[in-house]
């Protein structure tokens, strides 16, 4: 005789399971898969992976942002995967897998150096329809330039930065010193006030054998009226330039302002130095001012930032840099990953950007925005500063003449290598690669 289950009878939970059965059931066939959040896509939606640089200010902000562009666009799934610190270990990254015709990743976030290179190898998408001329004057034109080649334009400027000279305004007041202008002002300044207060550095910078340590060099070569290659010609080895490289030896060994381990630092070397109080100068980028005025930074409320000092009878000289979007050649999403890079060089999130990670927009308009103004009042005088950056050269061949220049400069600042002799073989290596990339 067929018996009732008895459970099936009586238990209420059972009863609440069979009349919720079809709701269930649609929950996890439709709705489960999007509880997992960031764990694993919907159905139906596309996964859009996004390769940038390590965020130095506030990662959870950044998160929050992709969360919005998440919410908008409830077809993308965006999965965000930093890269090494370095921008030439990032470069290598790229290298090695587009030239490998990889899919792996669809937005990419390249230094404001690279585009042309990548541009002309093939593995980036055509952005120009993204950004049409019309919208193009929006943007700073040395980015804009640096993303354009053979006409068409390559990547989105997301950020853009320029060399700054960060000091600490107490110790200046303290000692009497206004923020210096000249490099021989500075030398004395720094000197002075780290010989009175205790454990403190006069002056650091980016001086490890990378790109940002040419970044530096190029500050000192181009406020000594030195440069590169001019109208053609490779002229890296003139009287200025050396005198420039020499100067940077002597902030080391001569002057001592500058520790011996600048030749191993980067830029978030640097950071950690002058934020734990324990410097009174620091070359870096924008991003780091955000950072220092953060609750609980011992440096808060203490810091300025001036335009780099400059040798006289020159102009000072900041080099440009920042980071720039554009998508993968070889992507299987490039719409969709169109899509992000609307979204994260917009308006609203450059501005969100700005307040939060520090990275300094690329939307002239920006500048004037009250609320950013009011947040940080030194963005008014950045503007001037990122309109006369000056660009590394800009050639598909730029990394070729990095790599060259890298090593030269650093064995000159280590003073492995007489200063002449580096700059000397720079030339003659750079020539090669000109000649016989042309
Ligand atoms: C910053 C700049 C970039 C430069 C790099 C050097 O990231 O934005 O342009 O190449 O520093 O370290």
């Amino acid at each position: 005789m067929a018996q009732a289950n008895p459970l099936a009878a009586r238990s209420p939970v059972r009863t609440l399971l069979t009349r919720l059965a079809p709701t269930l059931a649609f929950c996890l066939l439709v709705l489960l898969p999007g509880c997992q959040g960031h764990d694993g896509p919907r159905q139906g939606q596309v996964t859009v992976v996004f390769k940038h640089g390590k965020i130095a200010g506030d990662p959870e902000s950044f998160a929050r942002l992709i969360a919005r562009f998440e919410d908008l666009n409830p077809d993308i799934r965006v999965k965000d995967e930093p890269l090494p610190a370095t921008t030439d270990e990032q470069h290598q990254f790229y290298a090695i897998n587009m030239e490998g015709e990889s899919s792996d990743f669809d937005v990419l976030s390249m230094d404001v150096v690279w585009v042309p290179e990548f541009a002309r190898a093939g593995w980036l998408r055509n952005l120009s329809d993204v950004l049409p001329p019309a919208r193009r004057d929006s943007f700073f034109s040395a980015p804009m330039t640096a993303v354009t080649y053979g006409g068409n334009v390559y990547a989105i400027p997301w950020y853009i930065d320029a060399g700054v000279l960060y000091y600490r305004k107490d110790l200046l007041e303290k000692y009497g010193f206004a923020p210096p202008t000249t490099w021989l002002k500075l030398v004395r300044a720094a000197s002075h006030i780290a010989k009175m207060e205790p454990d403190m550095y006069g002056f650091v910078w980016q001086g490890k054998q990378y790109e940002g340590l040419v970044c530096n060099v190029l500050e000192y070569m181009w406020g000594n009226g030195g440069d590169v290659i001019q109208a053609g010609d490779v002229v890296i080895d003139s009287p200025q330039n050396r005198e420039a490289l020499d100067f940077m030896k002597d902030l080391i060994f001569r002057y001592e302002v500058s520790p011996a381990l600048v030749t191993t630092s980067i830029e978030e070397t640097t950071r950690h130095i002058f934020g734990n109080g324990r410097a009174v100068f620091m070359r870096n980028w924008p991003y780091a001012w955000t950072i220092f005025e953060r609750p609980g930074s011992p440096v808060r409320g203490k810091v300025g930032v001036a335009m780099l000092p400059r040798f006289p009878g020159h102009e000072t000289a900041s080099t440009l840099g920042g980071w720039q979007l554009g998508v993968n050649a070889y992507s299987e999403h490039p719409k969709e990953a169109e899509r992000l890079i609307e979204f994260l060089t917009s308006y609203e999130s450059q501005k969100t950007l700005a307040l939060t990670v520090g990275y300094k927009p690329t939307l002239k308009s920006l500048y004037a925005d009250p609320e950013l103004r009011g947040a940080q009042p030194f963005m008014a005088g950045l503007y001037e500063i990122m309109e006369h950056a000056r660009p590394r050269p800009v050639t598909p061949y730029y990394m070729m003449i990095s790599q060259v220049m890298q090593p030269e400069f650093s064995a000159a600042l280590a003073g492995v290598k007489d200063t002449e002799e580096a700059l000397a073989s720079a030339r003659r290596q750079i020539q090669f690669i000109l000649r016989t990339e042309d």
